[in-house]
């Protein structure tokens, strides 16, 4: 989703930009813009729909020669995406710039007593009104820009995240965040700003992640002053260490980050599971629920939430939870718990899955879980997230940076934790035998050397790609542990061929889908060799019966279904309850292969954001 950029230091500042507006790409956005203070002291702003490639042709004759600068990707909320709705926007006298991510709630009243004191607007946005209001104060007020920034952001109602220069002021850049994520990166004499640390990588390892209602003062050859919005109070300056390299922004010699990621996950699960599982595979070590045995031992019921693919990997980790630690578990979509009063009390925990770390619904539900007394615990890819600031415990999946917009490795990445923790918890109050954990976490550590196993199968999914790139729709079927395996299949080949594509139980579909089967319609089937093999045979019966093509990812060595699918992918056979992990390998490859064939961009599919900051 929208992605800022700034920069004030000793170099130029364009070049700086252009190249954290690729970095940031992969968020997801459909314009871009620039905004630099010129040594000769114009405020010069470039604006282009679609690419950041576009913006640097746009910018091709311009002068934009100066030190100071912001920059920003946006995706469309308030108004479609083109030059004039593209950030930075100015104030009415030109003097300000500004780059906004996030939604101003209260936009529409501010815009209309803007207008009424004679204010014009050019654009759409949301983000034009907040600029003209600052700089309306700052007149009205005749105070300094800084108090005029501060009055105008305790006002607005919201989410932001801003980044804001003055046009002969080439020694001040203002920033301030409240539920959109800003980290400022601290280099030698020049300072960074951009919505996460990938801009900033390769120029600092030093970086402050700005907190919720904080601004920032960032003076050339001045000291950085934060300040809390509430109540002016100086923040603490708390300095961490980034620990991404450039190469792991890379695509590392593959055409696609997502085939990069999809190839990585060997490498990113044997991160993922790195120290947690000791002793000889008979005991987990999660320091988030060893720091906290009493919590998990006394805990009477469990909530997941989650939105998208993270919501998926929710749906496994309820049947894990349930199967080991002999609890109630539910499963909730962010976006429908936060606004559902949901039931809560201190001895539940609420278990909140993210990738990035920044999705707003899924942080929103975090802060009524704890509001009202539970105990949320985050499972998270992004170190130093919001989400991971924000909740009382967790775990990382430690995956490294997903750049795909459509999650692959973050997804195993997920599920594997979530198996861990379903076990580690179990363990604490002795309701999984050592027997089972010894089995699983055996085959948790040899997960690399399988994912390995089923990478092999590339070719062939290529071949079976050609077969169905025709297909308009699709079906997915699974059960048990394979049902949500089944809507992830389904999401991935949606997300980035386009083509329409549904996950279902696959008993469900007599009561109704049944009716959509016909030759043009393609079924993938997840049947492993588990508890629900024989009842997934006799759903395949069905669609075959009515002349449907079937594509049916069994275990090694399992014959029985040659004869009734049309074809057969073979992945080795583990635990039932790691079957989602290896059997979600190749519908991610399927879905890649079919997207590439169609000619789509598999890496920023159309509309979708990579972090999705808006409710
Ligand atoms: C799909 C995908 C999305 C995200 C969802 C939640 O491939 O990536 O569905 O899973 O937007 O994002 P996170 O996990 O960052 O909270």
């Amino acid at each position: 989703m929208c992605g800022i950029v700034g920069y004030l230091g000793h170099r130029q500042a364009y070049n700086i930009l252009i190249s954290g507006l690729h970095r940031l790409e992969y968020r997801g956005y459909d314009s871009a813009g620039v905004a630099v203070v010129n040594d000769d002291g114009s405020l010069e702003v470039c604006k282009a729909k679609g690419k950041v490639s576009n913006l640097e042709q746009a910018a091709a004759g311009v002068n934009l020669t100066g030190h100071l600068g912001i920059a920003h990707t946006r995706w469309a909320t308030h108004g479609e995406p083109n030059n004039i709705n593209a950030h930075p926007h100015l104030s009415q006298d030109g003097t300000l710039a500004l780059v906004h991510n996030g939604t101003i709630e209260n936009y529409a009243v501010i815009k209309q007593m803007l207008l009424d004191n004679g204010v014009e607007f050019t654009s759409e946005t949301d983000t034009e009104v907040l600029v003209q209001f600052i700089a309306y104060i700052r007149n009205e007020n005749g105070c300094t820009l800084f108090e005029a920034v501060t009055s105008a952001l305790r006002q607005v109602e919201g989410a932001f995240a801003i980044g804001l220069i003055e046009v002969n002021n080439p020694d001040t850049l203002i920033v301030a965040r409240k539920a959109s994520p800003l980290v400022i990166g601290l280099g030698d004499g020049e300072t960074f700003i951009a919505s996460d640390a990938t801009p900033i990588v390769g120029y600092t390892d030093k970086v402050i992640y700005l907190k919720d209602n904080e601004i920032a003062l960032i003076k050339r050859d001045e000291e950085l002053q934060i300040l809390d919005l509430t109540d002016f109070h100086k923040s603490d300056i708390d300095i961490q260490e980034i620990k991404l390299s450039l190469a792991q922004l890379e695509k590392g010699g593959y055409d696609t980050f997502m085939l990069k990621e999809i190839f990585e996950q060997p490498t990113t699960l044997r991160d993922c599971l790195r120290g947690r599982i000791v002793e000889e595979s008979s005991r987990i070590k999660l320091s988030g629920v060893e720091l906290n045995r009493d919590v998990f031992a006394k805990c009477k019921r469990i909530v997941l939430v989650a939105c998208g693919t993270s919501w998926h990997a929710a749906l496994i980790g309820k049947r894990l939870l349930q199967d080991f630690c002999n609890l109630p578990v539910e499963v909730e979509y962010a976006s429908e718990f936060r606004y559902s009063n949901p039931y809560l009390t201190p001895d539940d925990v609420v278990i909140a899955i993210s990738q990035s770390g920044e999705t707003a619904d899924t942080l929103a539900a975090i802060q009524l879980a704890r509001q009202k007394g539970a105990f949320v615990y985050g499972v998270c890819n992004v170190v130093g997230a919001s989400i991971p600031r924000n909740t009382d415990s967790g775990t990382y999946i430690h995956v490294g940076p997903e750049i795909g917009v459509a999650s692959t490795k973050a997804f195993t990445g997920q599920v594997t934790v979530l198996t861990l923790l379903a076990l580690a918890v179990g363990q604490l109050r002795g309701t999984v035998s050592p027997d089972t954990v010894k089995e699983i976490a055996d085959g948790l550590s040899s997960l690399p050397e399988t994912i390995e196993e089923v990478l092999k199968l590339s070719p062939r999914i290529k071949e079976l790609s050609n077969i169905f790139t025709y297909a308009r729709n699709f079906l997915y079927l699974g059960r048990g542990y394979n049902y949500p395996t089944a809507l992830e299949g389904a999401l991935k080949l949606k997300e980035i061929s386009y083509i329409h594509a549904e996950g279902y139980p696959a008993a469900e579909m007599k009561h109704g889908p049944i009716a959509l089967i016909d030759q043009e319609m393609p079924s993938v089937i997840i049947a492993p060799s588990d508890s629900l093999y024989d009842k997934v045979i006799s759903n395949v019966q069905q669609v075959k019966s009515r002349g449907g093509h079937v594509l049916a990812i069994v275990s090694k060595g399992n014959t029985s279904m040659d004869n009734i699918a049309d074809y057969c992918l073979d992945i080795p056979e583990v635990h039932e309850c790691l079957t989602p992990i290896v059997a979600s390998i190749p519908l991610q490859l399927l879905a890649y292969y079919i997207a590439i064939n169609k000619g789509k961009n598999v890496d920023m599919p159309r509309n979708l954001a990579k972090s999705v900051t808006v409710e």
